[in-house]
């Protein structure tokens, strides 16, 4: 498997304005909240199809061995349920072969300790140890700044996969990022706060179908 070349992600530029939010349907109690439909859910599906596809063929060239597919939650699961409804789609449609799948569901709790050794804390999953000599596939719905991603790699790692990759939605173009790269990434997007598709901003959005970027009115109506 190759590493990803960023030149060859799908990147979104800055100056994308995205579509006017009152040509797609937005739930009335978002009204006003967004600023534009940066990606429609239409274009998440087709885009998640060929991730789907790169994925299979990864694991299916590489002795087809068995996937354990790890979806962070909340945001991620979407994401993690599409992709893995369209890896089992290739796997059904092949009759010399297939990639057996299995899944579990974490949420990460960042602690000021952990911020200094540089782990987080994974809940949902009682004994990491299972993940021994498995081929793991991280599931994630964005990467910032990417320190969380590079944390939680350092945690898991230590359980000893035989592999780890990691497969996002979006990767946010920011000069704060660490430099970390997914092995898959969905699209590149610009510096901009975005919800929907299960993204959350304090909770809400995550009932929005497509992704948007947040508006001020938004932003102010959903503080906490
Ligand atoms: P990082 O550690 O800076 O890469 O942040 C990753 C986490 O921050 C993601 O898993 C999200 O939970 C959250 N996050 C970062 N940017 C956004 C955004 O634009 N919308 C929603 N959540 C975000």
């Amino acid at each position: 498997m190759a590493s990803l070349d960023l030149d060859r992600v799908l990147k979104i530029s800055d100056d994308c304005e995205g579509f006017p939010t009152d040509l797609f349907c937005v739930p009335k109690h978002y009204e006003g909240c967004v600023s534009n439909v940066l990606i429609t859910h239409g274009t998440i599906q087709d885009r998640i199809e060929k991730l789907a596809r790169d994925i299979f063929y990864d694991f299916y060239n590489q002795g087809k061995e068995p996937l354990h597919a790890i979806c962070v939650l909340k945001g991620g699961y979407k994401f993690f349920s599409d992709l893995l409804d369209k890896v089992n789609g290739l796997n059904s449609n092949h009759n010399d072969g297939s990639v057996p799948i299995s899944v579990d569901f974490i949420r990460l709790k960042s602690y000021e300790n952990t911020e200094s050794s540089g782990e987080v804390n994974i809940i949902g999953l009682d004994n990491l140890d299972c993940l021994q000599g498995k081929n793991v596939l991280i599931v994630e719905d964005i990467i910032d700044t990417g320190k969380t991603m590079n944390k939680l790699l350092n945690t898991i790692n230590k359980y000893n996969p035989k592999s780890v990759k990691v497969a996002c939605l979006l990767r946010k173009r920011t000069p704060l990022s660490s430099g970390y790269i997914p092995d898959y990434v969905g699209f590149e997007i610009p510096d901009k706060f975005v919800v929907g598709y299960a993204l959350d901003y304090n909770e809400y959005f995550r009932d929005l179908l497509h992704i948007c970027v947040i508006s001020k009115q938004g932003i102010d109506k959903f503080k906490v």
